[in-house]
């Protein structure tokens, strides 16, 4: 898009050399005799930049400054000064001018002053686009995430947030459960109101009753004064139960209850109060299991199980590493005084190859340990937790440029990373016996030996003395 500038100067000489001469330099240029002329052409149309003289008959330089900082404040202004007013021009820069420039003016320096100028801008623009774009795309609340199945994910969320729908969050530990809850409430009507996490495994059974729907002075030894509940405190707000797979049977009898009247019962109390709360559940546990095998009430699970949303864990959306990496390098930057700045391919290569049982908290807590570690500015490798590594060396897929996994890299990555760790498994079973081994796998001896070798597999971890293969 060609620029737009406007030209403001009762000086007619002027308003005619400079008119061509940035015509010649390919700008879109229009002028205006006066302040009152310029207001009038700054309402109709859309203009990159304005030059204006200081002093003029009528509305004067300064006064049409100030006036388009306060209607049209996104266009900068740019003053022209005659001999003699170099303090006026000082005056316009205090009151937002963009640059000021002396007549009789050079050409070379007006033209490289409206180039900076228009040049910033544009790059303002830009920047501000790609934010909004990031925003928009990569995050729900504070979640940054860029892949397909969480995008989905967000795009539900944000429907059903506005919503009182009961949610059931699924998803391994450190995926972000607790986020995307918070995220959830702070999208709803409710979000001027309470948000009330009770985490339902760090209570023993009593204090737990207590904790959720209050007591009354007296009801149990300890009990010596009243207490409001969890429910009745966010009343109006959200109730985050988490771990909700750790609630004890006769505890899950009580939450339906609430559940499904509406309301609560202090614990020594005698009569219901009613209680308006959103209900948003987490749990790493498999639930399902739990009812087959009793320990999940049905009839809970159901009321809960409204609007499920199962988290994929970090192993499985590894194209947002690179976009968490970037993210806990700002959050956490702070901790060097943000001299850490990325992160080198290998110490990339690093992350992309390990399991990430502990999936992004892990993530975050590596980079944490890596900035703080790190002397340069650049992080040359992590310390990653070999417990979840075995006794093989995960595959280093090659990245891009942009830090991408290529899917031939990545299909080698989990062929390599489930073969040595069945490999792996079956050693540890069967003690290092490669004969047994070879033929439970159905395959030759050599073949187990091949696959040692290209997976650094140590065999004699696995062998007890004496052991032959
Ligand atoms: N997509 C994400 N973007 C940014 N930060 C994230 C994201 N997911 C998780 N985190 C970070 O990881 C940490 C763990 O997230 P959260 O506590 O929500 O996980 P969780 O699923 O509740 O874990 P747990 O089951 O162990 O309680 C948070 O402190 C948060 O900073
Ligand atoms: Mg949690």
């Amino acid at each position: 898009m060609i620029p737009t500038i406007l030209i403001v100067d009762d000086d007619k000489a002027f308003r005619i050399a400079t008119l061509a001469l940035l015509k010649d330099h390919g700008y879109q240029v229009h002028a205006a005799t006066n302040g009152q002329e310029a207001q009038r052409m700054l309402g109709e149309g859309r203009y990159d930049l304005v030059l204006s003289d200081l002093v003029m008959e009528g509305i004067n330089g300064i006064e049409l400054l100030q006036w388009i900082k306060t209607e049209l404040p996104e266009t900068p202004v740019m003053m022209i000064t005659g001999f003699g007013s170099i303090h006026t021009a000082v005056e316009a820069m205090r009151l937002g001018a963009y640059d000021y420039i002396t007549k009789p003016c050079d050409n070379d320096e007006l033209l490289i002053k409206i180039k900076r100028v228009l040049d910033e801008r544009q790059k303002e623009r830009e920047l501000r686009h790609l934010r909004d774009a990031i925003e928009e795309k990569y995050r729900f609340g504070s979640i940054v995430s860029r892949n397909e199945r969480m995008k989905k994910i967000f795009r539900l969320v944000q429907q059903v947030a506005e919503t009182d729908v009961t949610v059931l969050i699924l998803g391994e530990t450190g995926t972000g459960k607790e986020m995307l809850a918070k995220a959830i409430h702070f999208n709803s009507a409710r979000k001027t109101k309470s948000f009330m996490v009770i985490t339902c495994s760090a209570l023993s059974e009593t204090l737990l009753e207590s904790e959720l729907f209050g007591h009354e002075k007296g009801s149990f030894t300890g009990a010596q004064k009243q207490r409001i509940g969890k429910f009745e405190d966010a009343h109006g707000g959200t109730v985050f139960l988490d771990e909700i797979g750790d609630v004890p049977l006769h505890l899950q009898t009580k939450l339906l209850r609430v559940l499904q009247e509406k309301e609560i019962e202090r614990v020594g109390g005698n009569h219901p109060i009613p209680v308006d709360v959103r209900i948003i559940a987490a749990t790493n546990k498999n639930l399902t299991e739990m009812m087959k095998s009793g320990a999940f009430r049905e009839d809970l699970y159901y009321r809960l199980n409204v609007f499920p949303i199962e988290l994929p864990p970090l192993r499985e959306r590894l194209d947002d590493l690179p976009l968490l990496v970037e993210h806990f390098l700002q959050k956490h930057g702070t901790l060097t005084n943000g001299a850490v700045k990325r992160v080198s391919p290998a110490a990339m290569a690093m992350l992309m190859s390990h399991d990430w049982r502990g999936n992004v908290r892990e993530l975050e807590n590596v980079i944490k340990r890596a900035i703080i570690t790190t002397t340069g500015d650049t992080i040359q490798s992590v310390q990653l937790s070999g417990a979840h590594t075995g006794n093989f060396k995960p595959y280093m897929p090659k990245t891009t440029e942009s830090g991408e996994i290529p899917f031939k890299e990545y299909i080698k990555k989990v062929v390599f990373d489930a073969e040595s760790k069945y490999l792996v498994d079956m050693l540890e079973r069967h003690e290092g016996n490669i004969k047994m081994v070879a033929e439970l796998m159905e395959v030759d001896r050599k073949t187990i030996y091949r696959k040692l070798e290209e997976y650094g597999i140590d065999i004699s971890k696995y062998r007890h003395a004496g052991d032959a293969g």
